[in-house]
């Protein structure tokens, strides 16, 4: 039997009880699986890797090994979310690394866009796998595969030619050899989740906007520095905050600020103010494959402009992008 492939009579899940059924049987496939043995996790925060922890804890326990990396271009209290809700709150075995600057110091210079994701893909690998090799006894590797990932590494092995290398995380160097342990994936993102409610995890946690794997590194346009990084993380969380308070988070697929590296001429404090400026993106789609603009209320844009204009050092414009995909891809790099 092909466990990569989804039996065509897998019931989908999409309530309460099915999901529960489901996490009680891969409780058990899990626990069968490993036995005594440790499995290690990288935890990034996003739906998938969240619910495999959520999940592996209620298995195994401290058999679990979670590690979160920040590669320093995470978003505004990210990293601090994952630390509150897996260490403080259902006690997992997590080792946080702290890599902002192993990753910004290889980044200084780079402006080509694959270039960037290459370099924090590979640099993802080798945080990892120095923290893999610190920890003894460890026999498998949990990962967040699901069912669209298995389905699109086909379509790439039949020789399809992606526009951007999203899949850009490797495999782990030839010394470190796990079995892995993968129990979401033959699921659809719906399906996990219902399943990470059921696990009790957050909602804002499951039903968290996709994020890409190089994070703010290719919203912050060219060579990234590391006072528009954090412009545009602050512009971003005032962005999502607005978002938020006047529900159009639940409205919107994905909507994030993009800082481009120039700068234009503006007037703060009755002085000359030279500054970047921040691009709203916000965008519905199904696959995104392709992706619509809905409209925004005035007076939220404005809101958020006067916010980002007024509280964020190093801005002075908010620009509004109305591109749909095609002809625009949904990040700018
Ligand atoms: P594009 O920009 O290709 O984006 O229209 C489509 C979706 O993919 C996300 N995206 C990425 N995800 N690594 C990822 O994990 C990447 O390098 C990457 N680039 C784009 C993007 O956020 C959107 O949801």
């Amino acid at each position: 039997m092909d466990t990569n492939k989804r039996p065509d009579n897998m019931q989908r899940i999409t309530t309460k009880a099915l999901a529960d059924k489901f996490i009680e049987e891969q409780i058990a496939a899990v626990r069968a699986q490993v036995g005594n043995g440790k499995v290690l996790l990288a935890l990034s925060g996003g739906v998938d890797s969240s619910v495999v922890a959520a999940l592996l804890i209620k298995a195994i326990g401290k058999q679990l090994v979670c590690v979160h990396v920040n590669h320093g271009l995470m978003r505004k209290d990210e990293s601090e979310n994952v630390i509150k809700i897996f260490k403080d709150e259902l006690d997992a075995n997590l080792v946080y690394v702290d890599a902002t600057d192993r990753f910004l110091d290889l980044l200084a210079g780079v402006s080509d866009p694959e270039k960037k994701r290459k370099i924090i893909g590979a640099e993802f690998i080798n945080v990892f796998a120095d923290e893999a090799r610190k920890l003894d006894d460890i026999t498998y590797l949990a990962q967040g595969t699901i069912y669209p990932d298995i389905l699109e590494s086909i379509k790439q092995a039949e020789g399809k030619k992606a526009v951007k290398s999203h899949h850009n995380v490797g495999g782990l160097p030839e010394d470190l050899k796990f079995e892995l342990v993968e129990p979401i994936k033959l699921l659809f993102k719906d399906e996990v989740r219902v399943v990470g409610e059921a696990l009790g995890l957050p909602h804002a946690m499951v039903y968290r906007q996709p994020f890409p794997g190089p994070g703010l590194g290719v919203r912050c346009l060219g060579a990234i520095t590391r006072d528009r990084l954090h412009a545009l993380r602050e512009a971003d969380a005032i962005l999502r905050e607005e978002f938020d308070k006047n529900g159009l988070a639940e409205k919107v697929w994905q909507y994030f600020i993009v800082v481009p590296d120039i700068k234009s001429v503006g007037v703060r404090d009755e002085s000359r103010y030279e500054g970047w400026p921040a691009i709203i993106r916000a965008i519905n789609t199904k696959d995104a494959m392709s992706a619509t603009i809905e409209e925004i209320p005035y007076a939220v844009l404005h809101k958020i402009t006067d916010r980002i204009t007024h509280e964020v050092e190093g801005i002075n414009r908010v620009l509004y992008d109305l591109t749909p995909k095609p002809i625009g891809t949904i990040e700018w790099e």
